[in-house]
């Protein structure tokens, strides 16, 4: 046959339709998931579902971190305090469990210990209490730890405002209580994180933070409690272990100044 004008024409919209055929076959296949990809994604979703305990629930920051992870993770949560039952509500009752103690009632602990993965711990103060939980998840055999402390754990802040924060806190507190209790957290056995937070202070739709090191000189001297629960949210949300046994200053960008802007 001679090849003309018409018969490349006709040859073109032929390969043009078995292109278009195959594409819809394509998109067809990637669309009808097969069962065993189903399986391993629900797997996966199974997997991925945590449940955090905040111990210190009843606190500003533990009230705060509830709620974002309620509304931006799918974990399930389990909520400790003392009298917490008076205190507190379960928003969601197929996600969240309330449970009344005192850090040193390791009965109580270990109770609300089971089946939990990630714990969040909202205050340093009392290391009697610290070590109970420390071996409350030894027992239960859970390693994840987040922590908000404070500032100046390692004599860090060596500026006017460390002078003024050191000025201001009360030494007992601070040498009997977190120091004590950041030394039964940052050990080998645990996966923990702590968070030395600076002068806190509460503004809704202000999430502003940033991150210093362990060793790095300390920055800033506010941040709001807002800001430290999207960052407890957002580790507990990191897929990797960026943050696994690190002891992170946290502040507000831009508020390196000798007090905070409150005093
Ligand atoms: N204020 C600041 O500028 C500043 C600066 C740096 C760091 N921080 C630290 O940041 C953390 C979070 O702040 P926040 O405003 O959320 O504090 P918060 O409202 O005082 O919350 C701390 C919670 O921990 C609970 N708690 C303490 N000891 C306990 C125990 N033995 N058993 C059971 N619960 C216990 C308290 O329970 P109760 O409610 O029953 O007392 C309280 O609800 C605090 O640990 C604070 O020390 C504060």
């Amino acid at each position: 046959m001679p090849v003309t004008k018409g018969v490349i024409q006709k040859l073109g919209s032929r390969v043009n339709l078995i292109l278009a055929m195959l594409l819809l076959f394509s998109i067809n296949a990637s669309a009808c998931t097969s069962p065993k990809a189903k399986e391993n994604n629900t797997a996966m979703d199974k997997k991925d579902k945590k449940t955090v305990l905040i111990l210190g629930a009843a606190g500003q920051v533990g009230k705060m971190l509830t709620d974002d992870l309620l509304e931006q993770t799918d974990h399930n949560i389990v909520l400790y305090a003392r009298n917490a039952n008076e205190r507190l509500k379960a928003k969601d009752p197929n996600r969240v469990k309330i449970f009344d103690g005192d850090f040193k009632d390791a009965e109580a602990l270990s109770k609300a210990m089971k089946g939990v993965d990630i714990v969040y711990l909202n205050d340093t103060g009392d290391p009697e209490g610290v070590a109970t939980i420390v071996n409350t998840m030894k027992e239960h055999k859970v390693k994840r730890i987040i922590v908000a402390t404070v500032l100046d754990i390692y004599n860090e802040v060596n500026t006017p405002f460390g002078e003024w924060n050191r000025r201001m806190r009360s030494e007992e507190r601070f040498q009997k209580g977190h120091l004590v209790s950041v030394s039964h957290l940052e050990v080998p056995e645990l996966d923990y994180t702590l968070l030395r937070l600076t002068w806190l202070y509460n503004k809704e739709g202000n999430r502003n933070y940033m991150i210093t090191q362990k060793g790095e000189p300390f920055k800033g001297a506010q941040v709001t409690r807002q800001a430290v629960s999207q960052l407890v949210t957002d580790i507990i949300k990191e897929p990797t272990d960026k943050f696994i046994k690190t002891s992170l200053g946290v502040s507000e960008p831009n508020t390196d100044w000798d007090k905070p802007s409150f005093y």
